[in-house]
């Protein structure tokens, strides 16, 4: 069974993380390909995930927050 492909998605979420939805290729600054392994997943963009380029929760626990107009 073939499963149909998704459109790619990005969703900033307040006070978290990248959400990306769909199938995507993300490129480490070095070129190496990085494999989310999953059709979604989440980025950081806060800075303290220790599985960066993923969100791991962390930003909870510092109170990341980010501005209004940028949601
Ligand atoms: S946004 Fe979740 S750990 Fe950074």
């Amino acid at each position: 069974m073939n499963i149909p492909p998704v459109t790619p998605s990005i969703t900033a979420c307040p006070n978290g993380p990248l959400l990306v939805r769909g199938d995507v290729e993300i490129l480490a600054a070095s070129g190496e390909v990085i494999t989310a392994n999953r059709r979604t997943f989440a980025l950081c963009r806060c800075g303290v995930s220790t599985i960066k380029p993923f969100c791991d929760g962390s930003h909870k626990l510092i109170g990341f927050t980010t501005e209004a107009d940028t949601e």
